[in-house]
């Protein structure tokens, strides 16, 4: 019988990691060590106050539907956490809870995106952004970003590249995966620029909470007139949980209600209870520890692949991963990564999974292990370079 898969599959392009994370699981099968350095997931457990909340809730056997924004003391909570955080009051109706940054990233698109409308994005990004635009007929338009605009999009390159077809830019910061950020003057040029455009500003804000020398600024600061995409994923420990928030522009909040309705009528019951003990003051202690856990980790990794070799123009100043130049030991960073794999059960995430500028001489490392770990990693690439020179 002749399949029938929707012609926008061939549209989606698949994760190269997985292939290297398929394999690594095959060796750790034979008795092979493997450090995992490829995955965007903290090592650290979701804090015990939100895992007691979500298992207090889950006892008391209500876990019935609830309001597809999300539950109101939640939204209170989100809302309570910008004025806290940030000085900025946001409009309780405006902020939709959803299954991860990943459910956000569909509202946002579903609700602006017409087919063939573009979307502006760095090259390079995380890819299921692009990904999901597809999925709503979009077309991404990626440019080429690097160190001296932090690998962030500017407003000079959103101007130039604005065509009669674009429909909005999003910009990540701090980006998965150079865990670099946006210049806050920048940022605010960036949303000016759209917005007089007459276009749709997306911020990506998921790695907010993971930001080590200064304090990440929020899209919202410049603008009412943006969507900010945000998850409990990964400053708040929780990617298994599946739950994240959305912002959206006032005229956006009814037809954005209506598709969280049909998509997925509600995120999970008992992660939105879970979550209502993420901004409890013992969890923020918790995680402001493990903040700078994070932060003594990309310290030691940014020190060590410079002494090796690596290039890394800018130092990340976010997230959790550090996207590094590899030219000086190869032009084909996807074979260097999957023949590090072989050698030294060492896994690591090529370039090529992030678009196409440079990626053939760049690899993502993420330190989501600790620093003992990540030596013994440092040996191994070590170990590998010194052999292939050989
Ligand atoms: C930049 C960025 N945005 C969005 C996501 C999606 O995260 P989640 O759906 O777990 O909240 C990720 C996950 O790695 C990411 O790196």
């Amino acid at each position: 019988m002749q399949r029938r898969l929707a012609e926008r599959n061939s549209k989606i392009s698949s994760f190269h990691v997985m292939e290297l994370l398929r394999r690594a699981k095959q060796l750790e099968a034979q008795g092979i060590d493997v450090i995992h350095m490829e995955i965007g997931e903290p090592d650290f457990p979701t804090p015990r106050t939100i895992i007691e909340a979500g298992i207090k809730h889950l006892k008391t056997g209500a876990v019935k539907y609830t309001p597809a924004a999300g539950l109101p003391e939640l939204q209170n909570k989100i809302a309570a956490f910008y004025l806290q955080e940030h000085g900025i009051t946001v409009d309780q109706r405006r902020i939709f809870v959803t299954p991860g940054a990943s459910g956000a990233f569909l509202l946002a698109f579903g609700v602006s995106l017409n087919p063939n409308e573009e979307v502006l994005m760095a090259d390079p990004c995380y890819p299921c952004n692009s990904n999901f635009s597809t999925l709503f007929g979009g077309i991404t338009k990626s440019i080429p970003v690097d160190a001296n605009s932090h690998y962030q999009l500017t407003a000079q390159q959103i101007k130039a590249h604005w065509s009669s077809s674009s429909k909005g830019a999003l910009i990540a910061s701090p980006s998965n995966p150079t865990g670099t950020l946006i210049n806050p003057e920048e940022l605010k040029k960036a949303i000016n620029t759209v917005n007089n455009l007459g276009g749709c500003f997306y911020s990506d804000e998921i790695y907010h909470g993971l930001v080590y020398d200064q304090k990440a600024v929020t899209a919202l600061k410049y603008s009412d007139n943006v969507f900010i995409i945000n998850s409990f994923s990964k400053y708040f420990g929780m990617t298994g949980w599946r739950i994240g928030w959305l912002i959206v522009p006032d005229e956006f909040i009814e037809a954005t209600e209506k598709l969280a309705q049909n998509i997925y009528i509600a995120t999970s019951t008992q992660s939105q209870y879970a979550a209502l003990a993420a901004f409890d003051d013992t969890t923020l202690t918790e995680l402001e520890y493990r903040r700078s856990e994070f932060a003594a980790r990309r310290n030691f990794l940014y020190e060590n692949l410079l002494r090796i070799g690596f290039e890394i123009p800018i130092k990340p100043e976010g997230a959790f991963y550090i996207y590094a130049n590899c030219k000086k030991f190869t032009d084909d960073s996807h074979q260097f990564a999957s023949d590090l794999l072989e050698s030294e059960g060492l896994a690591i995430t090529p370039g090529i999974d992030f678009g196409k500028h440079e990626a053939h001489h760049m690899l993502r490392f993420s330190y989501t292990t600790s620093i003992a770990i990540m030596k013994v990693a440092m040996q191994r690439l070590e170990h590998f370079i010194n052999k292939r020179s050989l």
